[in-house]
């Protein structure tokens, strides 16, 4: 083949196969070679691609027929969805001489990403369903049942007030999240001190940290340098861990909160919030900060959670170049540290 021709082939991402009217691999380039494995003298294509539908597709091909594609999922070193696509090459000759070129484009990204979409809005439709279902109940009690009931009726109308609000927050949530999405790509610019957030979220929270039982012990550095940050972000983010760890604690339980520079990592400000709760088990933490996740969706439904706090609270540290880290030991608590780069 002209080694221009094999430059280009091997400058593509895409798996290429060239074969001979007996199906025989005549030539591959670079990527065929990387995914399918190294090259193995005088094989058939069915030795990389055992599926009769591909074999089929190159034979039509083979036999004088036009381009076919056909989308297969194929076990390599982890199975991977693929677009094949079959174009003759060399018609002019005779049908000995007809030849095909193989094509296998690795389309599971996009197959992964139209399932996460799929499963988002199965999950969005379903946390808007219950409290919806749940207020339709009400409203029939309250036309029926309960019409002449004040004590009742009261009664009905705090619970639909809640349900609401749960409907309420899960939009507003929603709309968080789709925003700083868009917005992922411009890193904050302002200069913040994370002492005075800390302390005025703590405050803020003081009904729940209440209801809960718990106290907070703050440990948070005199001296601690600025952050990169938006107030109202950073506020959301604190918020949501200090809810988190008062609603997975102990009723009397303490939650530790601090502030400092490490000197590990001298260009970073880290703030931990650490409580004595359950704990979280190895397996549930890398996905705590997906949508939707909770380990025990009952009981965090109970608390009036919709599973995004999380979700939002990443998103908002990859705009501010910041991570969020997890560390947990099941029946002793949890510490998640937010690290946030200073500002200069
Ligand atoms: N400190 C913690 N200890 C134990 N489990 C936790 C802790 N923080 C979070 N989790 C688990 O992670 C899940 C996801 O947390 P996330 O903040 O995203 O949602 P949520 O708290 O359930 O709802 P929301 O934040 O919307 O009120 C929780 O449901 C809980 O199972
Ligand atoms: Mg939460």
């Amino acid at each position: 083949m002209d080694p221009q021709i094999e430059s280009i082939l091997d400058a593509l991402s895409v798996a290429v196969f060239i074969v001979d009217a007996k199906q025989k691999i005549t030539y591959r380039n670079a990527a065929s070679v990387s995914l399918f494995g190294a090259v193995i003298p005088n094989k058939k294509l069915s030795y990389f691609v055992p599926k009769k539908r591909c074999i089929r597709a190159v034979k039509k091909v083979l036999a004088g027929g036009e381009r076919q594609s056909v989308d297969v999922r194929l076990q390599l070193v982890v199975p991977t969805s693929f677009r094949m696509t079959v174009v003759p090459l060399n018609t002019a000759g005779t049908e000995a001489d007809v030849t095909a070129v193989v094509s296998f484009e690795d389309v599971s990204h996009i197959l992964e990403a139209e399932q996460m979409r799929t499963d988002f809005v199965a999950n969005v439709s379903h946390e808007l369903r219950s409290p919806l279902t749940a207020l339709y109940g009400f409203i029939e009690t309250l036309q029926g049942a309960a019409r002449s009931d004040q004590n009742a009726s009261d009664r009905f109308l705090k619970l639909m007030e809640q349900e609401a609000a749960r409907m309420a927050r899960l939009v507003d949530d929603l709309l968080s999240l789709s925003k700083l999405q868009s917005e992922e790509r411009y890193a904050p610019t302002e200069k913040v001190n994370v002492n005075p957030i800390l302390e005025r979220v703590t405050a803020t929270l003081a009904p729940i940290l209440n209801t809960e039982k718990v106290t907070v012990v703050p440990k948070l550095s005199s001296t601690l340098p600025d952050v990169f940050g938006n107030v109202d972000e950073l506020t959301q983010v604190f918020s949501n861990l200090i809810e988190n760890a008062a609603k997975y604690s102990r009723i009397g339980a303490e939650i530790s909160i601090s502030s400092t520079v490490d000197d590990k990592e001298p260009d970073m400000v880290r703030i931990t919030v650490s409580d004595q709760g359950e704990g979280i088990a190895p397996e549930h933490i890398a996905r705590l900060t997906q949508r939707f996740y909770r380990i025990d969706k009952g009981r965090s439904r109970d608390k009036g959670g919709t599973g995004l706090g999380l979700a939002i609270v990443k998103h908002i540290l990859m705009r501010h170049r910041g991570r969020l880290q997890i560390n947990s030991v099941l029946g002793q608590g949890s510490t998640f540290s937010v690290v946030l780069p200073r500002a200069i």
